[in-house]
């Protein structure tokens, strides 16, 4: 029986999912989405065109490969909807390679009110979520309350739907929302319509029979490890498990069929929305790094904010992940630094720490660097390492034996060319 593989981000999102998982995908025969929701926007470019999926997984523009949306995820049926339309102009065929599990859960128009509100309520403690409804409806999951995919098969679907969202309004009370509601709703259920023609599935069965069968299977992550509801910088997190263990609890795995678990970084870091980033650069090299690298939210436009890479945070990521390689993205956007800089350690009042202590958004933090030469040369044509500046490769070698982990794929461009599988 084959095993499923994981591919996932080992920072706080945006590493470069999307552009991975489109270019392993003739490895495999499924690839399934275990969490998360629309906050995610993995980004695809090929042929010259740009494509950003949010819902759907990054194996739906290779014929024969199936894209499973497992029972983890949640879906808003507005945005996939959005999404597959955009696929089908350009001639995608959704409908056959697209099965969605019963299981998924919904998110209601009034789910993405509640985030707002939330929002709102927090004021400067606030998330900085991408206000999709991900929190609000992963609440109603756990508090057993959600409404599922598989519920839109029943004839008292609107009945459950109605009942949710006067739970919902009497949370809202007075707050302005009507609009808002009045907006959203016939869209909604107008989605909910467009989407009967897709096939439900009992998605742990499809894909423990498929792993039966032999075919190979890929779980796409979404969001990153240090936005993992347990393991991240709580409470700046998203609301699901963004990790290796998500995908046994998203798509019905068990923990002895995972096979390869590749993590995914940035040869530097950013995050996008609040919450703790001890080496994050509030100067002139971290606008170079946003400008460079195009660092604006995929999903929402935001700015990211860009820092140095932050190796306690990556050493930690692949601990928990249990990551058996790596991926490392968007080296090019630092061919132009005479110098890098990796964080090695913190000192919090004078101490080391090689860890994130529990209290770390209250702590003064302060990140210890190692100044690296940089390799000051063009990396975006690289298609050989034998080809590579001895600076980017000697840069290689040091991750490799700080994080004990081999780096088996680098990318040096957003387009799906620009990738190198390393031996
Ligand atoms: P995801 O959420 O992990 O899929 O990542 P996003 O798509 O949100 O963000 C990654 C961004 O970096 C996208 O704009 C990609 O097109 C781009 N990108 C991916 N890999 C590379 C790379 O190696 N170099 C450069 N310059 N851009 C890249
Ligand atoms: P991909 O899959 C980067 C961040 C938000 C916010 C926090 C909570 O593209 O890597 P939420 O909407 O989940 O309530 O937001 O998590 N966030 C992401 N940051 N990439 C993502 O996804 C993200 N999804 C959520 O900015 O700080
Ligand atoms: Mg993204």
């Amino acid at each position: 029986m084959k095993k499923v593989d994981v591919l996932l981000g080992l920072q706080w999102g945006d590493e470069g999912k999307g552009k991975i998982v489109d270019v392993v995908t003739p490895k495999y025969d499924i690839i399934a989405r275990f969490q998360g929701g629309p906050n995610a926007g993995h980004t695809l470019i090929f042929d010259n065109q740009k494509y950003v999926l949010h819902t759907i997984p990054s194996g739906i523009f290779r014929d024969n490969t199936i894209n499973v949306i497992g029972n983890g995820v949640v879906i808003d049926p507005i945005i996939i909807r959005e999404e597959i339309e955009k696929l089908e102009a350009v001639g995608v065929d959704v409908v056959s390679k697209l099965l969605i599990s019963k299981k998924a859960h919904l998110i209601l128009p009034t789910h993405k009110i509640l985030d707002k509100y939330s929002e709102e309520q927090k004021g400067k403690k606030k998330i900085g979520s991408t206000l999709k409804g991900i929190g609000p409806t992963y609440m109603d999951k756990t508090g057993r309350n959600g409404l599922r995919m598989g519920d839109s098969l029943a004839s008292n679907f609107k009945e459950k739907y109605n009942q949710l969202v006067e739970k919902h309004q009497s949370i809202l009370g007075d707050y302005d929302y009507a609009d808002l509601l009045a907006e959203f709703e016939p869209q909604w259920f107008e989605a909910m319509d467009f989407l009967s023609k897709f096939t439900l599935i009992d998605s742990e069965h499809y894909i423990n029979n498929a792993m039966k069968d032999g075919k190979s299977v890929l779980a796409e992550g979404a969001q990153g490890t240090m936005l993992d509801i347990d393991f991240g910088t709580y409470p700046y997190v998203t609301s699901s498990n963004t990790v290796t263990a998500g995908t046994c609890t998203g798509l019905g795995v068990a923990p002895n069929r995972i096979g390869a678990v590749i993590g995914i970084f940035k040869a530097y870091c950013t995050r996008v929305g609040s919450g703790p980033f001890p080496s994050e650069l509030d100067n002139d090299t971290g606008e170079n790094i946003r400008k460079i690298g195009h660092e604006y939210g995929a999903t929402t436009g935001r700015d990211r904010r860009c820092g140095w890479i932050d190796l306690p945070a990556l050493k930690y990521a692949i601990m928990i992940n249990g990551a058996t390689e790596l991926s490392m993205m968007k080296a090019d956007v630092l061919d132009s630094f005479e110098e890098i800089e990796v964080c090695t350690h913190y000192l919090i009042d004078g101490e080391k720490f090689d860890y994130f202590p529990y209290d770390i958004d209250n702590l003064d933090v302060q990140p210890v660097y190692k100044k690296i030469k940089g390799w000051n040369q063009d990396l975006t044509g690289l298609t050989d390492m034998a080809d590579a500046p001895q600076a980017f490769l000697d840069y290689i070698t040091y991750l490799e034996q700080e994080l004990q982990t081999p780096i088996s794929i680098v990318s040096v461009g957003p387009d799906r060319a620009q990738t190198i599988i390393r031996k």
